[in-house]
């Protein structure tokens, strides 16, 4: 392949990956997004390897094969509820890789002089300083996302001058790595390489539960960045592309959770807020009332207008098909049906998104909360399923609880409120919800899929 056909099919390459961002951006054009992003990797890949000496495919090719392998069985085994701790350790891979290729070009170092010398051991260190920030907080990120590690946050005394103090170390190192010889040079990269694991792991150590959803788009982004980096060091303008859109986009999803959580990027950042989740609920003094399968139908044979608001026990109990159905039935008998989607429902961006998009629900009845919040007080019935956060009076009413701020889905000022969850838990905050004791809520306990079925049954045809 020559270098004019390979410029070409990266800058081919480049501009389907802006156009599958741009198409991943919306639910009707998302599926034409991810199209074009894999076609642009297909020929990003294609080009690399033909462009490279037919002797590299003998490394390459096994290695391919073998990821190649992993990735699909990964892939087909993963549940929708574990895609967060997927993507956070494909982050991790990502950091990985750059502190890797870092180490690696300054043991081989191409032949720079001069400027040229000191801009790549500059890109060697920051690279390895971003990619291995990166791989020690998406391994912590994975491990908080999975609960093996729990969710409250870690708060060492003196821990943001603890933060301080590294930063610091590294910046010395780093004036030693572009002065000294290269095997000094070498030791202090070492050293900055171990640091920067402490500080990844410990930045995300130091975030509690509830800011989750901000730190998973921020490692979509430092892993974004790293590859930019990486791109940088081997001299690969693709790379760089499409590391810089990576990060990009990942710090504007940072910013948009962030706003929709009403938090701000540097203290969730820093650090310190946010509890365990799943822990029982502390609420006293409100009555709880249940309700059950036949007053739910009943309440909906009644009904002219219908919000269902959708959360994470949803994807846990795989009940978007049959309230998928129950929609459907429900509109042909002209009941004005909507759901309302909050930001941050479920466990990855656009996760509730996905999962209707999977059972079929037509797209302009699925609404952002902004535009949905001010219609709950002319809803006959609201039907939560399977959330809680993100219904959760107390950020309105408590300044004093820790999700405090963050908007929600006002679904109290509905006629009916009918929450189906299992049992009194919390959420993924961990903070217990009001909602469950006002008047006009009635708890449907039960599994969202089991509740719905018996639902669907017994609503008149
Ligand atoms: P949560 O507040 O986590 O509540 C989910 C509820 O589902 C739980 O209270 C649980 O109660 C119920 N549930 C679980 N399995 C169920 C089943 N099989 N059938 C019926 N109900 C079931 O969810 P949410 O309201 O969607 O809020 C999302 C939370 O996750 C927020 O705190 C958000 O910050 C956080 N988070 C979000 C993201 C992103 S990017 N979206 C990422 C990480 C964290 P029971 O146990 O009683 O059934």
């Amino acid at each position: 392949m020559t270098f004019g056909l390979l410029t070409a099919c990266y800058v081919a390459a480049s501009i389907l990956f802006i156009l599958s961002l741009g198409g991943l951006s919306n639910q009707e054009t998302a599926r034409r997004g991810n199209i074009y992003g894999i076609v642009g990797m297909a020929i990003a890949i294609a080009a690399t390897i033909l462009w490279l000496p037919p002797e590299a495919l003998a490394y390459i090719a096994p290695a391919m094969i073998v990821g190649a392998l992993i990735g699909v069985v990964v892939a087909l085994k993963v549940e929708m509820t574990q895609m967060p701790q997927l993507v956070a350790i494909l982050h991790s891979f990502v950091g990985l890789a750059a502190v890797l290729v870092g180490l690696n070009s300054h043991i081989s170092p191409p032949n720079f002089t001069g400027a040229e010398k000191i801009i790549h051991e500059v890109e060697i260190f920051l690279g390895v300083f971003i990619g291995a920030i990166t791989f020690t907080g998406s391994i912590i990120a994975f491990g908080k996302l999975q609960g093996a590690i729990s969710g409250k946050p870690l708060t060492l005394p003196f821990r943001h001058g603890l933060n301080g103090i590294a930063i610091i170390a590294c910046l010395v190192l780093g004036y030693l790595f572009l002065t000294q010889d290269h095997t000094v040079a070498m030791i202090c990269l070492l050293v900055m390489t171990g640091i920067a694991f402490v500080v990844g792991a410990h930045l995300v150590m130091a975030i509690g539960g509830a800011d989750m959803p901000v730190v998973v788009s921020m490692l979509n982004s430092y892993s974004g960045w790293a590859a930019a980096a990486t791109g940088f060091m081997l001299g690969n303008d693709l790379l760089i592309v499409v590391g810089a859109l990576v990060g990009s986009s990942g710090a504007i999803l940072s910013y948009i959770m962030c706003r929709a959580m009403n938090r701000h990027f540097v203290s969730v950042i820093l650090g310190g807020f946010g509890t365990s989740g799943g822990t029982a609920a502390v609420t006293e003094g409100g009555e709880v009332i249940a309700t059950t399968v036949e007053e739910t139908a009943a309440l909906l044979d009644d009904a002219q207008s219908v919000v269902i608001v959708p959360g994470y026990g949803m994807a846990v109990a795989q009940a978007q098909q049959t309230v998928s159905e129950i929609t459907n039935k429900l509109r042909a008998k002209k009941v004005n049906v909507r759901f309302a989607i909050h930001p941050v429902a479920g466990r990855l961006p656009g996760h509730m998104n996905v999962l209707l998009a999977e059972a079929r629900v037509p797209y302009d009845i699925v609404l952002e909360m902004d535009e949905i919040n001010d219609d709950f007080p002319e809803t006959d019935v609201v039907l939560v399923i399977g959330a809680n956060d993100i219904v959760n009076p107390g950020a309105q009413e408590d300044p004093n609880s820790p999700i405090a701020g963050m908007p929600v889905l006002e679904v109290w000022k509905a006629k009916t409120a009918i929450v189906s969850k299992r049992s009194m838990a919390t959420g993924y905050a961990g903070v217990d919800n009001p909602l469950f004791y006002k008047e006009n809520t009635r708890m449907l306990f039960g599994d969202a899929k089991e509740s719905f079925d018996a639902v669907l049954k017994a609503l008149a045809d």
